[in-house]
């Protein structure tokens, strides 16, 4: 007997065949006419499959009377049209074959809600609820419409070092890699002698793979690497890991505004993606997560994102009359609460600023005429903040020497990046859209560390 999936099962056309389902009891609930409704839930889909189980099958007795949420079955039967309200197709059971019990005593997903705090401290079983379910279907929809978008943009898809020598964003957040005996760490001249480490340089978990997408884009004009990325910063905050994947498209000939375009084309089709495909899991974050949140992605897939410079957001927020916690000053790097004043209250729109103030941002941003801003770009949506920093790069190449001082780094490090200039530099442009940023904000789910499989945050790599 063909074995199927419940989303299929769940299908109107599925009515009438004799399939096999396997998954897991979600809910036993018997009947006094002597016979069981279980539902089970394989992953597929939101929904469970309701099961009838008669009281005449063999094991009734012994094994589906007993069974509990978390346990785990197979069953063969036929598909029914059913007469229930929600479902339009449920299981008559022929057979029920038990993998695996879950102990009622100490499985700990019998309750129907725990918080979300409690099921991180479960984060192996957490994928069994409703909401994680959810939200790792989304999260799947979302990386596909990401590599659609760019394959059919005709992208190359890049895959970047996880290992770098370099840091790209220059603010030393690095995690170290190193196969030296940290209880024995060899010195010369009283510092560590990293000649003897494996790469021989000191090395990092990249916190980027711009600057090697450059190299490519540099070569052959559009290209995207789609990969972990790793910050060692101690923010303990709801929209920041030690560990995250992003998304970063690089491409030669582009100049800031076509940046800016390529961006909100990409965030519009992710979402439009989402809402077209993962209607149930949409329903449930609308019904349960988020109130407004079909709402106000419908509207930012039709809207136009406002575009602003970095100046005049700081005008707008010191008219505002707000009193904000962080006094807002030019200069400074906005804080969340100016992010989302600017996009919940005064535009309630997407923002796209640009051109910062180049104190506060990388040396890699193309440095304007009024010399005193860059070229970059940050997309800032309603609750979420920032969701996507990119820039034009600065292609010319004493510049690039002379902000890397500036900055403290030194150009000598940098030789090959530094190439790219040398040799038939080009104006360029590229971003960095954090995956689950876009999660976050196209589920509303309030905390990052519940849109990724296993957060790594300080003090938690458990899992
Ligand atoms: O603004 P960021 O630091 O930009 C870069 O890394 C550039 N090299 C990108 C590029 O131009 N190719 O990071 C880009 C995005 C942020 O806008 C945010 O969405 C996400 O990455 N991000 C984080 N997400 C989760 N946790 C963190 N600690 C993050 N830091 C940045
Ligand atoms: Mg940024």
């Amino acid at each position: 007997m063909e074995n199927i999936s419940v989303a299929a099962a769940r299908r109107p056309d599925a009515v009438g065949s004799n399939v096999g389902l396997r998954g897991w009891v979600r809910t036993r609930r018997d009947s006094k006419g002597g016979f069981s409704f279980l539902e089970i839930n394989d992953g597929s889909c939101f929904a469970n499959i309701q099961v009838i189980a008669d009281g005449s099958l063999p094991n009734y007795e012994d094994v589906i009377r007993h069974l509990s949420p978390g346990c785990s079955i197979a069953v063969q039967g036929e598909i029914k049209a059913s007469p229930g309200k929600g479902q339009s197709t449920e299981m008559h059971a022929q057979e029920i074959m038990l993998y695996g019990q879950a102990d009622t005593e100490t499985y700990p997903l019998q309750k129907k809600r725990h918080s979300f705090e409690f099921l991180r401290t479960i984060a192996h079983l957490r994928p069994r609820t409703n909401t994680f379910g959810a939200v790792a279907r989304v999260r799947n929809r979302i990386s596909r419409s990401i590599h659609d978008f760019f394959q059919e943009e005709g992208f190359l898809h890049i895959h970047t070092p996880i290992i770098s020598a370099s840091d790209c964003e220059g603010a030393g957040e690095l995690f170290r890699v190193t196969s030296l005996d940290l209880a024995n760490v060899p010195k010369q001249d009283g510092k560590v002698d990293f000649a003897r480490d494996f790469f021989e340089v000191p090395s990092f978990l990249t916190v980027s793979g711009q600057l090697q997408a450059e190299a490519f884009a540099c070569s052959l004009g559009k290209v995207y690497t789609f990969g972990p990325t790793f910050r060692a910063e101690n923010s303990n905050t709801s929209r920041h890991l030690a560990e995250f994947w992003m998304i970063e498209p690089e491409m030669a000939f582009f100049e800031l505004p076509d940046n800016m375009d390529l961006a909100e084309r990409f965030l519009k089709r992710i979402i439009q993606d989402v809402l077209a495909d993962c209607e149930e899991d949409m329903q449930f974050f609308q019904q349960r997560i988020e109130k407004t949140i079909l709402e106000t992605l419908r509207k930012v897939s039709e809207s136009q994102f406002v575009r602003l410079p970095y100046t005049e957001a700081v005008q707008v927020l010191e008219k505002s009359g707000e009193s904000f916690e962080y006094p807002v000053q030019w200069g400074h790097d906005l804080q969340a609460e100016h992010e989302r004043f600017l996009t919940e209250q005064h535009f309630q729109s997407p923002v796209i600023l640009y051109d910062y103030p180049r104190g506060i941002k990388p040396f890699y941003m193309r440095v304007n005429d009024d010399e005193k801003t860059v070229r970059a770009m940050d997309v800032l949506v309603p609750k979420v903040g920032e969701i996507i920093g990119g820039s034009q790069r600065e292609e010319r190449l004493d510049v690039v020497e002379s902000r890397m001082r500036e900055q403290g780094l030194d150009p000598d490090a940098y030789g090959w990046y530094l190439d790219l200039r040398r040799y038939g530099t080009v104006p360029h442009s590229g971003f960095g859209l954090g995956l689950e940023r876009m999660v976050q904000f196209v589920t509303g789910m309030a905390n990052i560390r519940d849109v990724i499989p296993f957060p790594r945050t300080p003090g938690n790599a458990e899992f």
